[in-house]
């Protein structure tokens, strides 16, 4: 923290307010206005566009540079000499793992792959067609009914325990989420698989026939988790740290993360950038879709496009674009329509004032799902995708949380209704 402070001259105070403002290891400094509200004063800041919630060591995204860090890594470099599991382990114990540290990491979370035999009872209570994001958060969430033995969150212990459960055993459940939904059994896990090659073995291997794992789309699926680990203070990511600010168990916090993400505006994008290909239907028809974008009238947005944060390129986007290259180049869709469609969208997108003046790039849902549909997993399971990935994240967050002093998440408002009146005698 520095000594650097901001004068802030309000009408009607009689003297000028000294503001403290602290200073990061990079980025932007932060005005402390934790004392307005003695001076009769809140700040106003609808959907945080200037609000630094908390002070965090996980994430640093650069949005002008196109810049995102995972404990000071760069996301590209991870992508091309990390793995998932080693960029959960970074995200949540500050640096990466020596090689025993990673082969035990590696262990504990395979050995907790599988669920409570009675959590399978949960999913009868949902119809088939139900969505696959509210299958997920009712057995996410059911997870807290299951774990007594490790849920005082002031335990470092219980808290490391939760996070094992948690990355370990959100693959196992969106596969079972999937399985439901097509009504076939579920796969148990393998501990003879990696982490990603376990979690397509759950999600296409039948009691007939096993899923022979294929290294290249292995690799597709362990860089999809490893590019949605974590993103700073997104949506989902603030609603876990707001539910964990209160005290919630991290299953009830994870599963208050998931139904966040499940918006279109934030991790359903994926999903909606699918629904969004097909509505265009051909090339022919993007110049009409892009007009109908930048029409203010109409409701359509570019799904995949745009960012909070980022106002130069999503550095995700572009690894996901070379990784899709890959998965349709070794299952023979180079010509994929889709994916042709979409560098088409995108190419024209980008050429667009429209666009360039607002900063629209692709984000990482622009062609992840392109990746999953050639992978067989079906549009409405995209998101699940995206909050099994998301986890780690999640969960560092809510540690590096939990584990400082913390108070309950509380905003204030500005108030416009009506003024104090008396009920009618
Ligand atoms: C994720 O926060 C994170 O880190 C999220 C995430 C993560 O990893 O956790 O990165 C994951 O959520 C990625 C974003 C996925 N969402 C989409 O792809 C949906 C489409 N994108 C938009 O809805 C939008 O860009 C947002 C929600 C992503 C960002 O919204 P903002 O920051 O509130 O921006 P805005 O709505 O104020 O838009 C600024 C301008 C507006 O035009 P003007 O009023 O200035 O004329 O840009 C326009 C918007 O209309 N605009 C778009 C657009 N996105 C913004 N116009 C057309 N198509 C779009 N996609």
């Amino acid at each position: 923290m520095t000594d650097k402070q901001a004068q802030l001259t309000v009408d009607g105070l009689d003297s000028s307010l000294n503001l403290p403002i602290h200073t990061g290891t990079i980025g932007p400094d932060v005005v402390d206005v934790s004392s307005l509200t003695a001076k009769g004063l809140f700040t106003f800041d609808p959907g945080f566009v200037s609000t630094a919630s908390c002070e965090s060591k996980i994430t640093y995204i650069d949005g002008d540079k196109g810049m995102l860090l995972h404990r000071g890594y760069p996301i590209e470099q991870l992508a091309e000499h990390s793995d998932y599991l080693e960029t959960c382990y970074l995200l949540i114990y500050g640096e990466l793992p020596n090689a025993e540290q990673k082969e035990k990491f590696t262990r504990t979370i395979t050995q907790h792959t599988m669920v409570h035999e009675q959590l399978t009872k949960f999913f009868g209570g949902f119809r088939r067609d139900a969505h696959p994001m509210a299958v997920m958060c009712g057995v996410v969430g059911a997870l807290s009914a299951f774990y007594h033995d490790a849920m005082d969150i002031s335990n470092e212990r219980h808290r490391e325990i939760a996070a094992f459960r948690l990355i370990s055993k959100m693959p196992t459940i969106a596969a079972m989420v999937y399985k439901y939904s097509i009504g076939q059994p579920f796969a148990y896990p393998r501990n003879d698989l990696s982490y990603a090659g376990n979690f397509l073995h759950m999600m296409f291997s039948t009691p007939c026939e096993e899923y022979k794992v294929n290294p290249v789309l292995e690799k597709a699926m362990d860089r999809i988790f490893l590019l949605h680990a974590d993103h700073e203070q997104n949506a989902s990511t603030s609603t876990v740290r707001l539910a964990g600010s209160s005290g919630a168990n991290p299953f009830a916090c994870i599963a208050a993360g998931i139904a966040a993400l499940w918006g279109p505006a934030h991790g359903g994008a994926n999903e909606a950038v699918l629904t969004m290909l097909a509505e265009i239907g051909d090339e022919a028809n993007i110049e009409k879709f892009i007009e109908k974008a930048k029409d203010k009238n109409d409701p359509f947005r570019l799904m995949g496009f745009g960012h909070r944060v980022y106002k130069n390129f999503d550095p995700r986007a572009t690894v996901m674009r070379q990784t899709c290259d890959e998965v349709l180049n070794e299952l023979g869709l180079h010509n994929d329509p889709l994916f042709r469609m979409a560098k088409k969208l995108e190419k024209i997108a980008l050429e667009d004032e429209y666009f360039i003046e607002r900063k629209l790039y692709p984000n990482v849902d622009f062609y992840s799902g392109i990746i999953l549909k050639a992978l067989g997993i079906p549009t409405e399971m995209f998101t699940v995708i995206f909050a099994t990935g998301r986890t780690p994240g999640w969960i560092a967050h809510w540690h590096e949380m939990i584990s400082g002093s913390y108070r309950i998440g509380r905003p204030r408002q500005l108030y416009t209704g009506a003024a104090p009146r008396d009920y009618p005698a």
